[in-house]
């Protein structure tokens, strides 16, 4: 049976994850897939850190040219964050022709337009579901199920922790810190989680969907962002007692060709669907001129959910490897222009 090398390049909250979701569901895989899929190497920062999963520590490197150079790697997934040195060891995968999954926004945010430019020319994948709303197909919701439509708006829940503290201060009158803190050793938190409290994680991830949906090349300076940083108990009570809950609330909208894209803590009355998304869910409404409104609900970060969504993805690379069509998960939002310019 043919078997296709993966190279891990983080071990942390997601790789882990995705180590145990491999192990867990291999009989399912091979079967879905007719062939097997093997951990080859996983970069790491630390060798001699405990970790909370089974693996060889062979397999273990502080290396990344074991990874990227490697001849018998076909698909590199990168669940490790940063975004300058991650997008050059992610170029020259490319260029190796490797494969790549990422559940890095930050990454895709800044260089993605690019690196999927690559990946085409190179005839290789790159596929990022689990960058935005963790466990929710809604990257691949907008490329595939709802690709023959004309995305107008999409509005919602985009990051786990900044919902988590909001939900235990609404609810169990609990101190942002402390909260701030559970939502960290919990792993839904960034690295740094002041992109999280910020809002810019949110912002990131709402320019990746209005970038795919609206086939536009927004960036981040290109969305109006506020975080939860000054939000008091005092707002959130005083909101209650108006029959309302605050929610930081991500809005992508398309009029007339022009886009508009914001991030913003919004008051939502207590009984409206997005006020009852608590923790750390996610919930993203997406308004198409033909199939009017959908609603895509489940958990946005955390271990197991992004994983699932990372090996998904994994799993669409190697149906594409073994079909011969690798490279064609991206149209050029340029060319579609030029083709609406010469259809008017
Ligand atoms: P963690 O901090 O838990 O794990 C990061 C891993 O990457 C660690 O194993 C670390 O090694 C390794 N690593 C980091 N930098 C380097 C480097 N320069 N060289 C080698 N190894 C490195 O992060 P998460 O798993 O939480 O997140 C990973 C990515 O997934 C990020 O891009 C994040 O935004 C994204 N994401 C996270 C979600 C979540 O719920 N946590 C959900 C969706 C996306 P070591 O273990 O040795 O320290
Ligand atoms: N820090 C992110 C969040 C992780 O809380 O939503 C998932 O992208």
């Amino acid at each position: 049976m043919q078997k296709i090398h993966v190279g891990l390049c983080g071990l942390g909250t997601v790789g882990t994850g995705v180590v145990n979701v491999l192990e867990n569901h291999q009989e399912q895989i091979k079967h879905k897939l007719g062939c097997e899929i093997e951990i080859e190497k996983i970069l790491v920062n630390d060798l001699d850190k405990p970790r909370d999963v089974v693996i060889d520590r062979a397999w273990l490197t502080t290396n990344p040219d074991e990874l990227v150079d490697n001849k018998d790697i076909d698909v590199i997934i990168e669940v490790m964050g940063g975004i300058e040195d991650t997008n050059k060891l992610l170029e020259r995968a490319l260029n190796n022709k490797k494969h790549i999954v990422t559940a890095n926004k930050d990454l895709m945010a800044v260089h993605g337009q690019k690196l999927l430019r690559l990946a085409k020319a190179n005839k290789c994948d790159i596929l990022y579901d689990a960058s935005v709303a963790g466990g929710i197909p809604i990257i691949r919701s907008l490329s595939d199920g709802l690709a023959s439509d004309h995305i107008e708006k999409i509005m919602g829940i985009v990051n786990g922790t900044t919902n988590y503290i909001m939900t235990k201060m609404t609810d169990e009158g609990l101190p942002f810190d402390q909260v701030l803190q559970e939502a960290q050793a919990l792993g839904f938190a960034e690295a740094d989680p002041t992109s999280d409290v910020e809002g810019l994680d949110a912002a990131r991830k709402m320019t990746l969907l209005a970038n795919l949906a609206f086939k536009m090349e927004l960036h981040l300076e290109d969305v109006d962002v506020t975080g939860i940083r000054d939000i008091t108990q005092e707002d959130i009570n005083f909101a209650e007692s108006l029959g309302y809950t605050i929610k930081l609330i991500g809005i992508a909208s398309i009029h007339e060709g022009k886009a508009e894209v914001s991030v913003e803590p919004t008051l939502l009355p207590k009984d409206h669907p997005l006020a009852l998304v608590k923790n750390e869910f996610n919930a993203v409404y997406v308004h198409g001129e033909s199939v009017g409104e959908t609603m895509f609900y489940g958990p946005g970060a955390g271990s197991l959910p992004t994983a699932t969504a990372i090996v998904s993805d994994l799993m669409e690379v190697v149906k594409n490897i073994r079909l011969g069509s690798s490279g064609n998960t991206y149209v050029d939002p340029q060319f579609e222009r030029l083709l609406k310019d010469d259809n008017e």
